[in-house]
């Protein structure tokens, strides 16, 4: 028989610190104890012996009891059913069929994709965005916020500035001119230092009001299939992170989500702290969900069979039919049993039917609210426990319950309409995510490295693809592998937000012209137009106008431009003062002379070479 309350605490040795607990304490330890979690407060000292770890302890029970919606007991609740399901090997898929997704091909810059572009930007002042940066960034390994980590090193503009002149070159378009709301997840890991860097900054330019920060909070580790919660010492739980889906929670709790479509968003995209090309996609993808009227849209590369990445399928079966984010691992054995003995293959195009998700959501706010209602913005959470043997009683280490960002639509019902739009990879899909040893020992594996070197090409990549779509001639130099990462040499085109945030706008702007292979072109500034611009050999020309300024550029400009250096095994060290940013990438640039115009004061130029 389960022993009462008063025995469990005359077991656990607690009676004799009762009295020093106030009556929220008091309530939550006598509602852990009933639900057999008695151990958390065993062998505890007498009063008067370490009071401030009893009481730090306790105020971390209390947090973490506030901040779950249901409390400590949903939690504990939610883990024994999952690590039951767990236990008896349930499958997630059981009587679902894999099938192609609903998909938009935007792969190629077509008409369609333009006409989606301009759908889209009629809608920037409808649009807020959702940035995860709560990871801890282990792979690579970076001595501090992803967000700070410059995506492009010719002027070292971080991820986080990025985003913002993102979001302030959408607000400049739009005609209500209305601050785009900009959510920011971050842990305690990088919440301190994300905060400092917009404090730093003078938030990039954007009002304050408008950027949100949410904090997600780490979940008690769990020891075994009872859902015991697992302590790391007397007065300490272990603590673990709860994943990127906390997002949905914060949304809920904070009340955030519900505000914003009071204020009249109508659509969320949800992006990554390191992927610099999402705002490439932002105009066309917002343009298929509200052409499309999709609830969830999710962004997607043409995936290699087999590639580490999830792959979006469409599952249907036991009277249900949704779309979903398939993690590699788990693809492979639900196609071999069901549609497709050989596992996970090329289909006519190549490539795997099932699309790779990006992780960049796009979620129709109408429908968002009412499922964070219903939900209480726990999403699908999962456990992934590592059992010491097959009888799975018992676990290598504690394990914790998990959410994902992209398992909303399991929770969809049949008027939820979810699709996939597909983009090419440099276009909208490359993170910063490993060092550059694991990244070079993927390129040698034949996988893309998702490492600085080529979130940095990627990123001049999308700025040549503007230039050749706006018909520049434009001559794509060689690669050159630095520390087993490749990295093409040039040109290097930046052209920001502010000048061009659609294909459309970068043809309005540019006229003919030619740009070669090791060339340098950055232009920052609404009013700047390219008329025949030429830029050979290694020569740069970088143009800056303040608003109000309007400037035109002709002729071939000719200079030594940006030299790209190597950095010695010596910089690369961990005690030499070369910034991280630039060892992790192992190169830098130096200006030899690039032609600099730039332009603060309102008014009518000419730039002639
Ligand atoms: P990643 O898969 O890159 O994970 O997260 P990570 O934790 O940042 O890096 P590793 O795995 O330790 O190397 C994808 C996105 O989700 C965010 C990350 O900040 C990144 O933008 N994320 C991840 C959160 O916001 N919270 C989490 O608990 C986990």
């Amino acid at each position: 028989m389960r022993p009462t309350f008063e025995e469990s605490m005359e077991l656990v040795g607690l009676s004799s610190n009762w009295n020093n607990f106030n009556d929220d304490q008091k309530e939550l330890i006598q509602a852990l104890v009933d639900d057999g979690q008695a151990h958390l407060f065993a062998g505890w000292d007498e009063p008067g012996i370490n009071e401030e770890k009893k009481k730090e302890f306790l105020d971390s029970l209390v947090k973490i009891n506030g901040n779950y919606p249901g409390g400590l007991a949903g939690y504990i609740a939610n883990a024994r059913k999952l690590l039951a399901e767990s236990k008896a090997g349930a499958n997630p898929f059981e009587g679902l069929t894999p099938e192609k997704p609903d998909t938009v091909d935007l792969t190629e810059f077509t008409a369609e994709f333009e006409k989606y572009e301009a759908i889209g930007a009629t809608h920037f002042d409808k649009v807020g965005m959702v940035l995860v940066a709560g990871g801890l960034g282990e792979r690579l390994g970076y001595n501090g916020i992803k967000l700070d980590i410059a995506v492009e090193v010719l002027e070292n503009t971080t991820y986080l500035k990025h985003y913002a002149d993102n979001l302030l070159a959408m607000q400049a378009r739009s005609e209500s001119k209305r601050p785009v709301p900009f959510v920011i997840m971050v842990s305690q890991d990088t919440g301190p230092k994300t905060i400092e860097s917009l404090e730093a900054n003078n938030y990039f330019g954007l009002s304050r009001d408008q950027v949100h920060i949410l904090q997600q909070e780490l979940v008690p580790a769990i020891a075994d299939n009872s859902g015991t919660l697992a302590l790391e010492d007397k007065y300490e739980l272990i603590l673990k992170p709860h994943g990127h889906g906390d997002i949905h929670m914060l949304l809920y709790t904070s009340g955030l989500a519900a505000k914003l479509q009071r204020e009249g968003i109508e659509h969320l995209m949800f992006i990554q702290d390191t992927n610099g090309p999402s705002f490439n996609t932002l105009p066309s993808a917002i343009g298929v969900s509200v052409e499309k009227g999709y609830d969830f849209n999710s962004l997607a590369i043409n995936r290699v069979p087999g590639e580490a990445v999830g792959g979006l399928a469409r599952l249907v079966g036991n009277g249900k039919e949704f779309t979903l984010n398939v993690e590699y691992n788990q693809l492979d054995p639900l196609l071999r049993a069901t549609i497709s003995p050989e596992g996970d293959v090329a289909d006519e195009s190549g490539f795997s039917m099932f699309p790779g998700n990006c992780n960049t959501l796009v979620i129709r706010m109408e429908s968002y609210v009412k499922i964070l209602e219903a939900s209480k913005g726990i999403i699908a959470e999962f456990v992934n426990p590592k059992y010491t043997d097959e009888t799975k009683t018992a676990f290598k280490k504690p394990t914790r319950l998990e959410t994902m960002m992209q398992d909303l639509p399991k929770l969809f019902g049949e008027s939820e309409k979810v699709g996939v739009t597909i983009f090419s990879r440099f276009w909208s899909f490359s993170p910063n995510k490993n060092n550059v040893v694991d990244a070079a020992a993927k390129i040698a594996s034949g996988g893309p490295a998702d490492a600085s070197a080529t979130a940095e090409n990627d990123f001049y990549a999308a700025g040549r693809a503007r230039l050749d779509v706006a018909g520049m001639k434009v001559e794509e130099a060689e690669q050159k592998m630095i520390l087993g990462v490749p990295f093409t040499l040039g040109p290097k085109v930046i052209l920001r937000p502010s000048f061009a945030m659609t294909l459309d706008e970068g043809c309005d702007k540019v006229s003919g012209g030619s740009i070669s292979d090791e060339a340098t072109l950055i232009v920052d500034g609404a009013d700047i137009t390219l008329d025949n611009v030429q830029l050979s050999g290694k020569s740069a020309l970088v143009v800056k106008a303040c608003d109000g300024a309007k400037v035109t550029v002709k002729g071939a400009f000719e200079n030594e431009g940006f030299e790209l250096v190597e950095l010695t095994g010596e910089e690369r060290a961990p005690d030499s003062d070369v910034p991280e940013f630039l060892k992790i990438r192992g190169y830098n640039f130096v200006n030899k002379g690039a032609a600099v115009y730039e332009f603060n004061e309102p008014g009518e130029y000419v730039v002639e070479a």
